[in-house]
């Protein structure tokens, strides 16, 4: 049996201070979990939030990092400084940074083999554009991204990766895919995956669904054979609501 992995995307909200304080609102909240919990947060939260912590069952992630370990890249943060400060996950070609920071699927692919190598866990985005949708080329589309996302791993480490189904037009909309439409998509996903490395890595990899979960749908699209929990955008920001999604 998958586990089931319920992480937050902050993306660029919060500050350290406000960071500590969600920290310790949601210990408790999601202490009786079997989930693994995540919180994917700005790099200046990191620290403070790896400290906090410490001792509870809360994992904490960086929303991206360079594929080189250190050079001449001004503004960039490696993914051997994350190890460095003990941060456990980042996340990886979310559609924002394909869209708004040139992220390409050959990038994608350079950090995610960084990642691995600094022993970070990659969450890697993949997901259609409404257009794409509307052509009928999501499958087309999502798994080309895995692949690409995943070229030149070793079984092992694409054991070691999770994968993020997040279709584009459902981020930040309100509108989710069906439980079903995203188990299909998450399922040919994990088809493709069985193609190239093999069912046990298949039946092995955790494949999350994200775009628009809340508190009120995380249930049905949590229950389905193939999703294996969320990544969380909005309704990561205020703890109570978060936990409910972890406790769905
Ligand atoms: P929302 O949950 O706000 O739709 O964002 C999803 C997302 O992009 C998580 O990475």
């Amino acid at each position: 049996m998958r586990k089931k992995v319920i992480a937050g995307n902050w993306k660029m909200n919060k500050n350290p201070e406000e960071a500590k304080k969600y920290l310790e609102e949601l210990k408790p909240l999601v202490e009786n979990t079997e989930n693994e919990v995540i919180i994917c947060a700005p790099f200046i939260d990191l620290k403070c939030l790896v400290k906090n912590s410490k001792g509870s069952n809360i994992k904490i992630g960086a929303q991206n990092m360079h594929f080189e370990d250190a050079g001449a890249y001004t503004g960039e943060i490696s993914g051997s400084m994350l190890k460095s400060i003990g941060v456990e996950y980042v996340i990886i070609g979310h559609s924002e940074r394909r869209q708004y920071f040139a992220e390409t699927d050959e990038t994608v692919n350079k950090k995610i083999k960084s990642a691995l190598k600094n022993e970070l866990k990659p969450i890697v985005c993949v997901g259609e554009t409404l257009e794409q949708k509307e052509e009928g080329l999501t499958q087309e589309v999502i798994t080309k991204q895995t692949k690409l996302a995943l070229e030149g791993l070793t079984k092992e480490q694409v054991e070691n990766t999770i994968i993020a189904y997040e279709p584009i037009w459902a981020i930040g909309t309100g509108k989710t895919a069906t439980s079903d439409d995203a188990n299909n998509s998450i399922k040919s996903i994990r088809e493709e995956i069985c193609k190239i490395y093999g069912q046990n890595v298949a039946n092995r990899v955790i494949i999350q669904y994200g775009g628009s979960v809340k508190a009120s749908n995380a249930k049905e699209l949590f229950t389905t054979s193939d999703i294996d929990g969320g990544l969380v955008g909005g309704a990561s920001l205020k703890p109570d609501e978060f936990a409910k999604i972890v406790n769905y």
